[in-house]
């Protein structure tokens, strides 16, 4: 298994595929997806967020593969080994952005492990849907409660972290992620004969011209980047991993095919429960867990599909937590020369601090605000529309220009890329993205 210098191995292309999907499908798809739709207009927000990660995500995610692989390292070393010194801050700032994400995930994946156990002890289902809300919000801003969660979510993926890439990740993607797509169908299956779940169908599909804002474009692409885990480091050291007989193109079309699926399943999942319960579609970041209850209520075996759901949707949770404290350690190994132990041990433990301020956002520290957000808020916001940007931006000059000659030979290991394809591939990856990048976030922040 261990390939070049004791880095850790996929032991298959499926093994990689899955783990990557693993980190690129979590919480975004079923958490951020349905809550930013119903946010930021709907259908206005799901049609660009999917025509961006099938374009510019799609050829990034492939660069990022590519430089990960050739430099054998994560982003701080490939940043520096590919591109040179003056590449090494946007490395930087791509791990920081990455371990950034983890602060306030790990909150979310602490929701998923409180709704697990309720689950558990039978407490999942709701008859009443104007009770959610209040129950959510209940647990949300005690401190006790969501601060625990949070802690429950970030140990459980620090241990898995601890026990290695080819132990840990491949062998809890590999089993999960099938099961998390098929209870979805059968989720939204039962949301969709729910009288009224048309509504929801609308509201994501008929494009609304009149919602269409220059910030609900930059969500939609920070989305499309945070849904992928673009340009935040985690897919650059996952392809450090990544054997040279494995062909990156194919590999990352998996991926990105799978997130956007996930991403749509989950607001088909729960969409149309919420308009058919008539809860409101832009209730925040809430939306996902205080829907289900209800349409766990109105299920046969209702009980034993939220615990399947919450555990399904806390393992999707803890695959991409796992890939971002992997990466987030990994930076200190290969750049630091800590052990690994030690280096999972003390970023766990800022991380871990930094996630117990963002699950006292709900709370205590509610008022607290920072460019007018929550400290929860401010990381959500400034990872998928800043950090990332920023790290897509790097990835389009150092793969497409300065290292060009190293990502057309990764390219094009064990597959045959015509010119016409490698053209293609470097017009959409080093042409297209940084000027579509530039004009959604000039758009998105009012310069134009
Ligand atoms: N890409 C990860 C997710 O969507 C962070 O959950």
């Amino acid at each position: 298994m261990p390939q070049a210098q004791q880095r850790s191995a996929w032991s298959s292309r499926l093994g990689f595929i899955l783990a990557s999907a693993g980190s690129a499908v979590g919480l975004g798809a079923i958490w951020k997806f349905p809550y930013m739709a119903g946010t930021n207009g709907g259908s206005i927000f799901m049609l660009p967020t999917i025509a961006f990660s099938l374009t510019i995500g799609l050829a990034l995610l492939t660069a990022e593969m590519c430089m990960g692989r050739a430099a054998r390292g994560g982003a701080g070393t490939a940043y520096l080994k590919l591109g040179g010194p003056l590449w090494r801050p946007v490395g930087l700032i791509s791990v920081i952005t990455g371990a950034l994400v983890l602060g306030f995930y790990s909150v979310v994946g602490g929701w998923c492990a409180h709704y697990l156990i309720e689950a558990l002890m039978g407490r999942a289902t709701v008859t009443d849907p104007s009770t959610m809300r209040a129950a959510f919000e209940a647990f949300s801003s005690d401190p006790v409660q969501s601060v625990g969660a949070h802690v429950i979510f970030f140990t459980a993926t620090a241990a898995v972290v601890l026990c290695g890439v080819e132990k840990g990740i491949e062998r809890v993607g590999k089993v999960l992620m099938p099961l998390l797509f098929i209870l979805m169908l059968v989720l939204i299956v039962r949301g969709l004969m729910l009288p009224g779940a048309m509504e929801g169908v609308k509201f994501l599909f008929r494009p609304d011209p009149e919602a269409f804002t220059g910030e609900a474009l930059l969500n939609a692409m920070g989305f499309a980047f945070f849904s992928l885990s673009v340009g935040s480091g985690s897919m650059m050291n996952y392809g450090s991993y990544l054997s040279e007989r494995v062909s990156v193109g194919p590999s990352t079309a998996w991926i990105v095919l799978l997130a956007v699926l996930a991403s749509i399943l989950g607001g088909l999942m729960i969409m149309p429960a919420v308009f058919a319960f008539g809860l409101a579609p832009d209730a925040g970041p809430g939306l996902t867990f205080a829907t289900m209850p209800a349409v766990f209520g109105r299920m046969p075996f209702g009980d034993l599909f939220a615990v399947a759901f919450y555990a399904c949707l806390f393992v999707a949770a803890l695959t991409s937590s796992i890939s971002i404290l992997e990466m987030s350690a990994q930076h200190f190994v290969d750049r630091w020369g800590f052990s690994r132990r030690a280096a999972v041990l003390m970023v766990s433990s800022v991380l871990g601090v930094v996630g117990i301020f963002c699950a006292l956002s709900f709370g205590p520290l509610a008022d607290v605000k920072f460019f007018g957000r929550t400290l929860f808020e401010l990381l959500d916001y400034a990872t998928s529309n800043i950090g990332m940007p920023i790290g897509c931006l790097g990835l389009s000059a150092v793969s497409c220009f300065v290292a060009w000659r190293t990502t057309k030979t990764q390219l094009s290991a064990n597959a045959s890329w015509s010119p016409a394809m490698l053209t293609a591939f470097r017009f959409f990856a080093g042409v297209l993205a940084p000027i579509v990048i530039l004009i959604v976030a000039a758009k998105g922040i009012g310069l134009i």
